[in-house]
């Protein structure tokens, strides 16, 4: 059997593929456009690997998601696509609602139009798993309880409008045509091969190369923290035990203010990586301007996952965030890639030329 990944160049779908080959070994075909945020470079280990297929298009290119389909005959789809930077979406919602939501209607009419060719168990058994945000049900109050999959959706960006609205499709897609879909919301991820422009892994580098770690507003804004291999572990529970039409809260169980997450960072690297001339990273923090519309907290109630399909968090913050700091210390090759956008040659070389819209870190 094979599974579809697309996005699986990005930070979540990267990890995501090399845990899953590295555990089941069943194939992979991982369909990305390869958008700033795409990096072969994180897949590299793997590009050789019998089982792993990857093949640059858009997820809203119909002609030839269906070739895709019909060649390979999946038995399941994680949509992982998207723009999925909160800050960008702010200063350029298009993309955003061209990939969140009409990318993910496009790629729900594809699958429609190939799970109606199945019959029998392979119909039955066939699973599309969309990846979402705990983003779609807006901020809480300090004494509101956390976010349960019967919360409302009340997004309050252009990426968590346009994830809810993805989301909505991805329902309606079940309800409608049966199709046998699944929703997964989580909270913020944290861990290896994150592109440094969201929190943890811009305040690692930016403190290594003794620049201001940047806080929007107070710094007290609250974050559900979830170390990705935990979140990849879920994912392969929800696909494999979740009940079709469900959705599925993943949390892992670790609310932090802003504030709190930076200062963590700081110790963690006064003590592996102290600074030349014996001063704290802290003293680097800086206060900036807050973000528009800033969400003040978000918090996860796993407790579905846990009853329903057993699946609970493995890592803690402090066990997870040492991981994550180390996989950068150990990895500059990486992160110079990604910081002076050489993996673009990588890529060309390795994949010929392709397009791409020019961001960077
Ligand atoms: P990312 O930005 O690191 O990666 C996104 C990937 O999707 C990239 O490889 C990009 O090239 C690809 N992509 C973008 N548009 C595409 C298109 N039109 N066609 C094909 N590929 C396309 O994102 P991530 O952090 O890995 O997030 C993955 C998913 O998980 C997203 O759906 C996101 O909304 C969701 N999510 C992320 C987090 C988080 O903390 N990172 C938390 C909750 C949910
Ligand atoms: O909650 C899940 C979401 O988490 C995902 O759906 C998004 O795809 C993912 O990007 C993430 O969104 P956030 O906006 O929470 O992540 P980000 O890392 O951008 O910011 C985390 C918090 O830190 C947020 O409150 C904003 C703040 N922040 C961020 C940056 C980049 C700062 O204070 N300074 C910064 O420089």
């Amino acid at each position: 059997m094979t599974i579809f990944v697309t996005g699986g160049a990005g930070f979540i779908g990267s990890n995501f593929i090399l845990d899953w080959l590295g555990q089941s070994g069943e194939p992979v075909v991982n369909i990305d456009n390869l958008t700033y945020a795409g990096n072969l470079q994180s897949l590299s280990s793997i590009e050789n690997h019998p089982g792993y297929h990857f093949v640059q298009t858009d997820i809203a290119n119909q002609n030839t998601i269906s070739q895709l389909l019909i060649q390979h005959r999946p038995r399941a789809i994680i949509n992982f696509a998207a723009e999925s930077h909160v800050d960008r979406s702010i200063h350029g919602p298009a993309s955003f609602i061209q990939t969140n939501v009409l990318g993910t209607f496009s790629l729900l009419e594809c699958v429609r139009d190939y799970w109606n060719t199945l019959a029998g168990t392979d119909k039955s058994n066939f699973r599309f798993l969309h990846i979402s945000t705990d983003e779609v049900y807006g901020s809480l109050l300090p004494e509101e309880p956390a976010f349960t999959e019967s919360s409302c959706y009340r997004p309050n960006s252009p990426y968590s409008a346009s994830k809810a609205a993805s989301d909505h499709l991805v329902r309606a897609w079940h309800h409608t045509y049966g199709l046998p879909v699944l929703t997964t919301n989580c909270g913020n991820n944290y861990g290896p091969r994150q592109f440094p422009e969201k929190l943890i892994p811009l305040v690692i580098l930016n403190a290594l190369a003794g620049m201001p770690l940047p806080i929007y507003g107070d710094g007290l804004q609250i974050r559900d923290w979830l170390y990705v291999g935990d979140h990849c572990a879920a994912i392969a529970t929800v696909l494999d035990k979740g009940i079709p039409g469900q959705t599925y809260n993943i949390g892992g169980g670790n609310e932090k203010t802003n504030l709190d997450v930076v200062q963590a960072i700081c110790d963690v690297l006064d003590e592996i990586r102290p600074r030349a001339g014996g001063q704290s990273y802290h003293r680097q923090i800086a206060f900036v301007a807050d973000r528009p519309g800033h969400d003040r907290r978000y918090a996860i109630n796993g407790t579905k996952i846990a009853q329903e399909l057993g699946w609970h968090p493995q890592e803690t913050f402090t066990t997870g965030l040492q991981k994550t700091i180390q996989w950068y210390l150990n990895n500059s090759d990486w992160v110079q890639g990604v910081q002076n956008g050489s993996y673009r040659d990588w890529m060309a070389l390795h994949y010929g030329h392709h397009k791409h819209n020019g961001g960077r870190a």
